[in-house]
């Protein structure tokens, strides 16, 4: 079958043998199956590029379920299954009034492959409520669980992406959400400035995730309309020599300082400099209103992204002398 429809990309690759999963016993089971030794997980497809026809068995993960495993006055713990959309998972605790989800709202993807890449936005990252999570380990079929220190989430980065890459299929994800006193982050430029458009001076978590909804819709592409998994590469992290050296070149360029040793340098900022943005070779691009954002206008193949990735990378490279690398998981 095309595995199209399962990768925000778009990207028109085969799977020779594919499984739909809609339950952690299933899970276990396809697992298990002998005569498939290879096994390719796939969620939400959100934050991969596949670059060819998939040989091994495609598990997709599709397990649904929402509930609460603990609850008091202040505070409600959830146990969110991780075929849940993700999007979708975040306005169903905005309508049960849990705070904590609310910057990251609009996020494609679903809920299980939220710890890989500790997904984050407008000031906030998935860490931040994490509590847990259950995973199954591929070799044995056995349930894990891993506590926010096991996940050792990092900018972009958790376990799974290193020491436990390929091992594990998360199942199951617990969030500690506020139920009042929200600590509501709205630090980020533009979410204060779109508040101050729609003259909101005291948001709710509604109107914070309304106001994120409304900056990512004007930036970001939406999948349905047009390929693309969101970021292709990292914001790079410099340290605070090169920094000195980039600022003096580059006195007007936006950056976040990270510590006193480093900084992050915006790579959308980088790449538009480069002259990509808006940029078209066949059906693959660079958004036009976010350089970080590759983009599949109809039939581009994995290839043609990754080619243009790189013509990015090394240009930026020769430009600046900034290394930048892909967020994305490349499939090759
Ligand atoms: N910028 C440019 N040109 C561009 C894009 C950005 O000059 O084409 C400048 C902006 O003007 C701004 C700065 O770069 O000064 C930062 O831009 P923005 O706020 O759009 O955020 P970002 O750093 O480009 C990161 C995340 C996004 C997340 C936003 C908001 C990464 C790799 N990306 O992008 O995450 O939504 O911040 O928090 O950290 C994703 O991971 O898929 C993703 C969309």
């Amino acid at each position: 079958i095309s595995l199209k429809p399962y990768n925000t990309f778009g990207i028109d690759v085969n799977a020779q043998f594919f499984l739909e999963i809609s339950s952690v016993q299933e899970l276990q089971e396809a697992l298990g199956l002998q005569n498939f030794p290879q096994k390719f997980i796939i969620s939400g497809g959100s934050n991969m590029l596949l670059t060819k026809d998939i040989d091994a068995l495609v598990l997709y993960i599709n397990i649904k379920g929402i509930e609460i495993i603990h609850e008091d006055e202040d505070v409600v713990t959830l146990r969110i299954m991780a075929g849940e959309d993700w999007h979708q998972m975040v306005l169903w605790t905005l309508h049960h009034g849990y705070g904590g989800l609310e910057n990251m709202s609009l996020i494609p993807g679903k809920t299980g492959t939220a710890p890989i890449q500790n997904i984050g936005a407008y000031g906030v990252e998935l860490k931040d409520v994490f509590e847990s999570c259950e995973a199954m380990e591929i070799e044995s079929g056995s349930i894990k669980k891993f506590s926010r220190e096991d996940c050792k989430f990092g900018y972009r980065d958790s376990f799974f992406k290193n020491e436990g890459r390929g091992k594990y299929v998360i199942v199951s994800v617990c969030f500690t959400l506020t139920k009042k006193n929200h600590n509501l982050n709205t630090s980020y430029g533009a979410i204060e400035a779109e508040l101050e458009r729609q003259k909101i001076d005291r948001p709710t978590i509604k109107d914070v995730s309304n106001a994120v909804i409304t900056i990512r819709q004007s930036k970001l592409p939406d999948p349905a309309e047009i390929g693309n998994s969101g970021s292709f590469f990292k914001n790079p992290i410099v340290s605070s020599s090169e920094f000195d050296t980039f600022i003096t070149s580059y006195p007007n360029a936006p950056y976040y300082k990270v510590s006193n040793e480093s900084y992050k340098i915006p790579a959308g900022w980088l790449i538009e400099k480069c002259g990509f943005k808006g940029k078209r070779y066949g059906d693959a691009g660079v958004h036009k209103n976010q350089a970080l954002v590759l983009v599949n206008y109809e039939k581009a193949s994995g290839k043609e992204i990754l080619d243009l990735a790189n013509i990015i990378i090394a240009r930026v490279k020769e430009v600046f002398g900034i290394q930048i690398i892909p967020e994305v998981n490349i499939i090759k």
